[in-house]
This record gives structure tokens, C-alpha cells and sequence, in this order.
């Protein structure tokens, strides 16, 4: 993973930058491409066990009908990706003094027709999501198929970011964001990295 964290040392800076001053950053083609190859392959794997995310606890919510799933212990892969963002946590944290302690992650799939309605990952700062990650696993994605993230910044501007194949978006978690209507199947991980480790109920 230190080799992933050197592929992309040049953009630190940049990416440090646009998250202090717009609170949100874009990395492309984080990953080597054969590594999201194999996190494709993991994800494709499962995809018989993901869930209704909208049923949390037993309660059915209507802002959004994607599926995820809880990366585990046993998915090698999508672990790497999370040491990486083990390693941006340091890195915020030297520089923001965020305090964040643990990275948590689904894998998420949008099938044709599905959305997420506009929320916040951390309404009011009611839970300890410090900063929100998605990485776009899919092999492809054209302009025309929908499924953006529209993300407010912290100056209040608009922003329609196209899920780019391994692409990833890094984002203050209380900004206001939505997922537009996706017709194709959209797969990606979303990961909090948090500033506790109290239990929450996701959203
Ligand atoms: C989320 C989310 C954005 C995206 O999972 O909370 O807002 O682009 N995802 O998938
Ligand atoms: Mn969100």
C-alpha cells in the first residue's frame, strides 16, 4: 500500500488544499488499474448478500434504494483500500487535527432507477463521520448514465461529479449531497473515517 500512498504523493498537496478551502477533494485513477480489477472482483463476489439500504434497524427510509454491504474481515481487498484511507486519516489528522480514530465502509451498488436523496452523513455533527469517502468501482461509466454526485461545498457552491471509474471523492461529511438517479449499475465503497468508536446507526 506504501506504493499506493507514493503513486499519488504529488497530489497531496492539492488534495490538502481544495479539502481546506472547498472542504471536498477528487483523486483520479487513485488505485493501480489491476488493483480495481480485483476490488471489482471482490465486490461482484458478494453482490448476492447486499442489502436494502433504506432498511436500517428495521425502519424503511425513502431517501434512497441503493444496496450495500459491510466490508468484513474476510474481503482482502477492499481492506487494502482501507488501509490506504487509514493512512489519509493520519494525514488529516496532522493537518486538520481531526482526531479521526476508525475508517468504515460498505460497498454500495445502484442498480438502474436507483438514487440517494440529498442528506448530510453527519446532520448538525450529531454523529462522529469527520470526512466521507466514495470510490467508483465500476469498469466504465459514460456521461449519459446518470448516477453523478451532486455535492454542495462549503462556500455554498454546487458541484455534479461524474462517478469516474477509480475515481475517489473526499468530502467534509456534514456538506449537503445527493446521488442522481443512476441507469446503470453503479458500484462503489463509501467509507467514513470517524473520530470515534461509538456504535451509530448509518444513514
Ligand atoms: C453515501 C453517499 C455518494 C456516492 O453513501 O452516503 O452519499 O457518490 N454516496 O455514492
Ligand atoms: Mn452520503
Amino acid at each position: 500500500m506504501q506504493q499506493i500512498f507514493e503513486s499519488i504523493q504529488h497530489d497531496i498537496e492539492q488534495i490538502l488544499d481544495d479539502l481546506d478551502q472547498q472542504g471536498f477533494a477528487i483523486i483520479n485513477q487513485i488505485h493501480p488499474e489491476r488493483f480495481m480489477t480485483e476490488l471489482l472482483g471482490e465486490c461482484l463476489s458478494h453482490l448476492n448478500q447486499f442489502r436494502e439500504a433504506a432498511i436500517q434497524n428495521g425502519v424503511v427510509s425513502k431517501i434512497r434504494s441503493d444496496h450495500i454491504l459491510w466490508v468484513g474481515e474476510k474481503m482482502i481487498i477492499a481492506k487494502q483500500h482501507i488501509d490506504l484511507l487509514e493512512k489519509f486519516s493520519k494525514l488529516f489528522n496532522q493537518t486538520f487535527f481531526l482526531g479521526i480514530q476508525t475508517v468504515e465502509a460498505h460497498f454500495a451498488c445502484y442498480n438502474s432507477g436507483e438514487f440517494y436523496a440529498l442528506h448530510r452523513d453527519n446532520p448538525q455533527k450529531k454523529n462522529d463521520r469527520m470526512i466521507s469517502t466514495v470510490y467508483y468501482l465500476h469498469p466504465e461509466w459514460q456521461a449519459d448514465w446518470g448516477g453523478q454526485l451532486r455535492l454542495q461545498d462549503k462556500n455554498e457552491q454546487w458541484h455534479i461529479i461524474e462517478p469516474e471509474p477509480n475515481r475517489m471523492v473526499i468530502f467534509q461529511s456534514d456538506l449537503l449531497h445527493e446521488v442522481l438517479s443512476s441507469k446503470r449499475q453503479r458500484l462503489s465503497i463509501t467509507a467514513w473515517l470517524r473520530s470515534g468508536n461509538s456504535i451509530w446507526s448509518s444513514e
